[in-house]
């Protein structure tokens, strides 16, 4: 992932040119309401298939349409009762009819998906210099077959099951993010119209975006920054367990505890925040507006283990909401006074299906 260069020049540019597929596509709505939900989670996916294979997939391809059905049923199967039943149980689920068979069956359909692109990668291997996961991975598996390596675990069913974990783990939390972050900004206007101003100013609308143009934004990088703290969208972090007896805060956390991170205990913690329960993006400036981190800002847990595709995420959430920001004004549809803030719970908190209109800007 490193060699990728994530967050780097190579992803930013794939970052940048779906961020412009989705300008297009909210184009066409020519500023009537629309659900952003399916074109943004269509964006973000594929720019998970352009790091693990190299290439992206046109909307009206049947495979990628069908991948994006599986993902679907998947991520929303995986926030059912069945599904619980199913981990505690699987020997007896195993014989039961019930949504668990299919959602088995789009978990497989992504791995034979991975599998698929993976067979492609190796016909075509020797022809160009390694461009993306599969191409990586296949070299470092050359790699320790060579050496003999006992102890590596390269092979050809690992990379399907890291590429399906990629596409669980990379689509549907930028999806949920930028949702998140339009619904803000349309129910808070005058913030909407601050960041846009930054932008104007700082880079005017001719400018492709890039990740360091950030540092020129500081009340745009406070404002998702605040987004993401107001409106975190895991509650707990993954659970991982002890692997020796630690003492903290005066308790006794045994080995072999399982820890689930509550990371909103931090998010909206009263005595290190101003304004927890506010949308304020003052939170991340300072007295002359610049902005400044938090220790207290973890979206993405702590640690050696924290999110893998944390840089991949920042880079897609600033590219992708200052290139629409530039292009449209959000707003809520005509008649509409209000749209529902409270998140679903779910392994990702998303909000309420809602519409909005993005209203081209004049001078873009
Ligand atoms: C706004 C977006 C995202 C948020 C808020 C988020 C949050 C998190 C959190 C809280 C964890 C658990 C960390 C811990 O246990 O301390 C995690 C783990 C992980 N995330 Fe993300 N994530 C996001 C986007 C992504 C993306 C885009 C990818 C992949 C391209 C990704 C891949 C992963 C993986 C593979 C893990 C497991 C890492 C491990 O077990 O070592 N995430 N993420």
């Amino acid at each position: 992932m490193r060699k990728l260069g994530l967050g780097k020049k190579g992803m930013e540019h794939q970052v940048a040119e779906e961020a412009q597929q989705l300008v297009e596509v909210f184009a066409r709505s020519k500023g009537q309401p629309l659900d952003p939900s399916m074109h943004i989670n269509n964006s973000v996916s594929n720019v998970i298939c352009a790091v693990a294979f190299g290439h992206r997939f046109a909307l009206e391809d049947e495979r990628f349409q069908k991948l994006m059905e599986a993902m679907d049923f998947g991520l929303k199967f995986l926030c059912t009762f069945i599904h619980a039943v199913y981990e505690m149980l699987p020997w007896l689920m195993k014989h039961l009819p019930g949504p668990h068979k299919k959602a088995l069956s789009c978990l497989e359909m992504l791995v034979s998906f991975a599998k698929e692109e993976t067979e492609k990668h190796k016909e075509n291997q020797s022809l160009h210099e390694p461009q993306d996961l599969i191409d990586y991975y296949l070299l470092q598996m050359e790699k320790d077959q060579s050496k003999n390596d006992p102890e590596s675990t390269y092979d050809e069913e690992n990379i399907a099951h890291c590429i399906s974990d990629l596409f669980v783990a990379g689509s549907d939390t930028i999806t949920c993010s930028l949702k998140w972050a339009l619904l803000l900004l349309a129910s808070y206007p005058d913030v909407q119209d601050k960041v846009h101003k930054e932008i104007e100013d700082a880079l005017g609308s001719s400018h492709s975006i890039c990740y360091q143009d950030k540092k020129e934004l500081p009340y745009t990088n406070a404002v998702i920054h605040e987004i993401q703290r107001f409106r975190s969208i895991v509650l707990f972090g993954i659970p991982r367990q002890c692997t020796k007896d630690v003492k903290l805060c005066g308790f006794l956390i045994p080995k072999g505890t399982i820890i689930f991170p509550n990371l909103r205990s931090v998010l909206l913690d009263p005595t290190r925040w101003e304004t927890p329960a506010e949308f304020n993006p003052n939170h991340f400036l300072d007295k002359d507006g610049q902005f400044v981190n938090r220790a207290e800002y973890l979206p993405f847990g702590a640690g050696s283990r924290a999110c893998l595709g944390m840089q991949l995420a920042k880079t897609e959430i600033f590219i992708f909401l200052t290139s629409l920001l530039r292009a449209f004004s959000f707003q809520m549809p005509e008649g509409v006074k209000e749209l529902n803030k409270e998140p679903i719970i779910g392994i990702t908190t998303h909000p309420h299906p809602y519409k909005i209109c993005a209203v081209p800007r004049c001078n873009t």
